[in-house]
């Protein structure tokens, strides 16, 4: 006898209101209403007609592995309405230069970069003064420098204060689950529109000037932009390189800001955790980049920064067609989220979710169950700076322990902000170059 398959049915969810449906509610704080919504519906629900939740390691990974296939990970700030194959062609366009992008992206060059991270670094701390200053403000000005030195070094003048703009004019936006068109009239989106356009443009011409420029000479270090212009076979077109290019600033500036915003805090926050990161430290010369296989405990703690505050915590994608999730049907246009927030704190994968354990990753077998940890995605849209940003993450850590006396006053420790990023609103906090440091 044949088994006729039950029909695929749409996950459950809460109605909410008659008219605005749970938009308000998910806007208000969306880590507690996704949260409740999981313990009331399960690991996939759904809060309105369009958008599907899930909660289960196994699906977020069928998800990101099928995405380009069959889900697009494009988000297009003020596109009300997407064309799915539209955008999936300029995703092509995007993977092609990615894959190229590669060469310019592995450990050694990361490595190679260290040393000017360095410098980079020294004079951001120097230039944020000896007093109170917002965390999150001196390090976004950090890694700005740092990854326009990064992918353009020789033409970087001007680029962080683009790169910074065009992040900032955005943040509004991701906020509000209301979608705008770009030709509405209010001040934030012409403001968006207008940063957009002011990045593109800079680009572009950063490209040309470069091609006009011709190869770099022979005792230069070559930059990103100088490998994606060398590549051949066949060559990539002034589009792909400016938008890989700008791609990978804007992905560059603020995430990883965020990571080390939270690094500061932390560091402060754990004594004893700070202490273990300062011991390991002292063994090594900061007037040269240690490699980060010499900092496991380092590497560790930052491991644990971004499980317990993964600057990237809710990641979205778009059905491409109609297709299956589990047993659950998705229809073309929906989109799927999910809450690395949720995911690395789940009680079901983490032993003690809420203790701040660098040891964990240090025991053999750290992690109990696949695809729990993603701090940098995973599948074919995985970060394409994991290796660069570990490294960068790491060092900083170092030179920051090695190097300065870090102060947060009581009441100046910031509170998690969901936006676009979660960041730690309003941390401010004194770092002291310690005596004897150059
Ligand atoms: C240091 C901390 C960093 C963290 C935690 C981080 C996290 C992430 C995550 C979670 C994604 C995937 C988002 C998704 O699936 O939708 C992503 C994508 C991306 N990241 Fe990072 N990132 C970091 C640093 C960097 C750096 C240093 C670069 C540049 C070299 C970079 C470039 C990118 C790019 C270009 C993408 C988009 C990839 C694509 O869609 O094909 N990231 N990052």
């Amino acid at each position: 006898m044949t088994t006729v398959p039950a029909p695929l049915v749409r996950p459950p969810g809460p109605r909410g209101h008659r008219f605005f449906g749970n938009v308000v509610d998910y806007d208000k704080d969306r880590v507690a209403f996704l949260e409740r919504c999981r313990r009331e519906y399960g690991d996939v629900f759904s809060f309105d007609p369009r958008t599907v939740v899930i909660a289960d390691p196994a699906l977020i990974h069928d998800i990101l592995s099928r995405t380009n296939d069959d889900f697009l990970a494009e988000t297009v700030p003020l596109a009300v309405r997407t064309d799915e194959e539209e955008t999936a062609a300029g995703a092509e366009l995007w993977m092609s230069a990615r894959r190229r992008g590669w060469r310019g992206l592995n450990r050694t060059v990361a490595e190679a970069h260290a040393l000017r991270l360095r410098a980079i670094f020294d004079r951001s701390l120097r230039q944020a003064g000896p007093g109170d200053v917002d965390v999150l403000a001196v390090m976004k000005d950090y890694f700005g420098r740092a990854i326009a030195d990064f992918c353009v070094s020789r033409d970087a003048e001007g680029l962080p204060a683009v790169i910074a703009e065009n992040t900032e004019a955005l943040d509004p936006l991701s906020r509000s689950s209301y979608m705008v068109p770009q030709w509405w009239p209010s001040r934030r989106v012409r403001r968006f529109v207008r940063a957009r356009e002011a990045t593109v443009a800079a680009m572009t011409e950063v490209v040309r000037r470069r091609k006009a420029a011709g190869p770099p000479a022979a005792d230069t270090a070559p930059d990103l932009l100088d490998v994606l212009l060398a590549a051949d076979a066949p060559a990539l077109s002034d589009l792909q390189v400016e938008r890989l290019i700008r791609g990978i600033m804007l992905a560059a500036y603020g995430v990883p800001a965020a990571a080390l915003t939270w690094i500061v805090h932390d560091l402060v926050a754990y004594p004893e955790v700070r202490r273990a990161v300062e011991q390991e430290a002292a063994a090594h010369d900061t007037q040269v980049a240690p490699s980060t296989t010499s900092l496991p405990y380092t590497e560790a703690f930052v491991k644990e920064v971004l499980r317990l505050r993964p600057p990237t915590w809710l990641i979205g994608r778009t059905a491409r067609r109609a297709t299956t999730l589990g047993e659950w049907r998705l229809d073309r246009g929906d989109q799927v989220l999910f809450s690395l927030y949720a995911l690395h704190r789940d009680e079901r994968w983490w032993r003690d979710p809420e203790a701040f354990d660098p040891q964990r990753w240090l025991e053999p077998r750290a992690q109990l169950q696949r695809h729990t940890y993603l701090p940098f995605g995973a599948g074919p849209r995985v970060c394409v700076g994991t290796q660069l940003g570990m490294i960068q993450l790491v060092l900083s850590t170092f030179w920051l322990v090695r190097e300065y006396d870090v102060s947060i006053a009581p009441g100046n420790g910031g509170t998690p902000d969901f936006g676009g990023l979660l960041t730690p609103q309003g941390l401010t906090a004194r770092f002291h170059r310690r005596a004897g440091q150059q």
